[in-house]
């Protein structure tokens, strides 16, 4: 044999020696080698790569824990946990644990200046949440949203109104909902629309976040992946704007360069904002260190707003009890030009059937990723120490449907769960009302899109009767929830 074919063969051999010694490493001696789960997860996260495309990771989750208990090692470093005080210390206030890689797609590939959602440490953390929150999303903020979000409510409903005519009173009102979610939390945040409504998306914006979710967080499975395609020398390129033969942006790129121009406006005073978070943000004088950078801002959780509604219609148009219900209960609020937030909070079926409907259809299923840091190796209740650097997380999804959270018949559409239990219970309920994420890193745009959801649904039951089938509803999930449709028959209110 030639020295080549030698050398060849000798590395060969010393590769195989060492994934024999690893694997043996994985199976026998890692710290996580006692926890039951699938045989290939002891290898390699690619199995849930698999799972994670094929839009049902959700499901598998829940099949899993049915399988192997509360605790499941789902990768050769990872630990896949449903159990409560576990949960609760790991999304807990204290904010003991570093987000990971899993994040790293998502941090505009500035990992010095990290946006809220992608801060990795709780003290970079803490830096832009404590900027960002009184600033632009406290109460009295949301106040001042609340008229644009209303005024494209109206426009939703007069757009509703006109498919019907167009197109028949059975429609799939998916993409109108998508549309309207996008215009209000755009102007929420920019303080001008895009205006997608009726049906207007030339550029395909939002078709383009639905291929382009799977993708990004795809890769956030495969860590070395994650890390390689965040390199600030690698990332810009992924990101720049993509364009169509007659030079347009398209796609999500079109949304980039649109957002990008009224930052740039706006910073140089050119541009008339309705109240917003960019005017909010805008207000702190440059030579302030609690400004933030613009960058900061981001509108792509409209995806998840938008399941979220969808999800809240397909129940209210499965169960017309609960539909007649809400109308009578709306009927007795005060009669405004819209009904104002403060009203609509004190409807309590309205607060029950969201409720109800997220935590059977949580938007974002999760798992969102945690890791162990040093000197925080028995920081999670339940599970023994566990070395830095270990991954591990809990399914949203799952946790929506605990027993010993929720009670009983938890696959069921139960809107009275969250209006006749004791106060205990209904606080322990509402601490574990996981849609929104929890702790220190809870949704800071809860209060928004729970706002725009509830006038939605209030306007859509005080014109229409909804009316659907159980399998009116079809989409995936890829970490979040994506619906293609939901298939309903609209008949206007006698
Ligand atoms: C129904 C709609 C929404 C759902 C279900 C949702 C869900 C979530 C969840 C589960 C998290 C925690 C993620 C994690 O632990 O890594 C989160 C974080 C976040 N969400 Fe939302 N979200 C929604 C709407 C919004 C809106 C409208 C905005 C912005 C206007 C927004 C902005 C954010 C940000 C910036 C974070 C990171 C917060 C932090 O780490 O401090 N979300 N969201």
């Amino acid at each position: 044999m030639a020295l080549g074919g030698i050398i060849v063969a000798g590395l060969l051999v010393a590769l195989l020696f060492y994934q024999a010694i690893h694997s043996l490493y994985l199976v026998y001696f890692h710290p996580l080698a006692s926890y039951p789960g699938p045989g290939l997860a002891r290898f390699t996260n690619y199995w849930r790569l698999r799972s994670f495309l094929k839009g049902n990771q959700h499901l598998v989750d829940l099949g899993l824990h049915a399988r192997y208990g509360k605790f499941v090692r789902d990768g050769p470093n990872s630990l896949l946990v449903s159990d409560l005080d576990a949960f609760k210390s790991i999304y807990g206030f204290t904010g003991k644990l570093n987000k990971g890689d899993f994040y790293a797609v998502t941090s505009n590939g500035t990992p010095e200046h990290p946006n809220l959602f992608a801060a990795r440490t709780e003290a970079q953390h803490r830096a832009v949440r404590k900027r960002l929150a009184p600033t632009a999303f406290a109460p009295k903020h949301l106040a001042q949203y609340e008229a644009s979000v209303a005024d494209n409510v109206f426009t939703f409903s007069e757009s509703l109104k006109q498919l019907v005519k167009a197109y028949g009173h059975m429609l799939n009102i998916a993409p109108i909902c998508e549309r309207l979610v996008f215009d209000a939390l755009i102007e929420a945040t920019y303080g001008s629309s895009m205006s997608l409504l009726p049906e207007q998306d030339p550029a395909g914006i939002i078709q383009s976040k639905k291929k382009g979710f799977p993708v990004t967080f795809g890769i956030s499975h495969i860590p070395w992946l994650s890390r390689l395609v965040s390199l600030p020398s690698i990332s810009p390129f992924l990101r720049r704007p993509k364009y169509d033969k007659h030079g347009s942006p398209k796609g999500l790129s079109a949304a980039g360069v649109w957002t990008r121009k009224i930052m740039a406006d706006a910073a140089n005073g050119e541009a008339h904002l309705n109240p917003c978070i960019l005017k909010n943000l805008l207000e702190i004088a440059p030579s302030d260190n609690r400004r933030m950078r613009l960058e900061a801002i981001r509108y792509e959780c409209f995806s998840s707003t938008a399941a979220a509604l969808i999800a809240v219609l397909y129940e209210i148009g499965r169960h017309p009890e609960w539909q007649s219900r809400l109308r009578s209960d709306l009927e007795r609020l005060p009669p405004t030009e819209y009904l104002s937030t403060v009203h609509l909070s004190q409807s309590e079926s309205l607060q029950a059937v969201m409720k109800e409907s997220l935590r059977l259809h949580p938007p974002f299923v999760g798992p969102f990723e945690r890791v162990i840091v040093p000197q925080q190796e028995d920081t999670v209740a339940n599970v023994k120490p566990l070395p830095a650097g270990t991954r591990i997380w809990s399914s949203l999804f799952v946790m929506c449907r605990s027993e010993q959270v929720f009670g009983d018949k938890i696959n069921e559409f139960r809107p009275e769960r969250w209006m006749e239990r004791e106060p205990d219970m209904l606080k322990g309920m509402d601490d574990m009302f996981c849609v929104f994420g929890r702790g220190s890193r809870r949704c800071i745009g809860q209060d928004l899109a729970w706002m725009t959801l509830q006038k939605t649904v209030a306007a859509v039951v005080r014109t229409w009767d909804l009316q659907c089938g159980e399998e009116a509803l079809k989409g995936k999930a890829h970490l979040e929830m994506e619906y293609d449709e939901l298939r309903v028959t609209l008949a206007p209110i006698a």
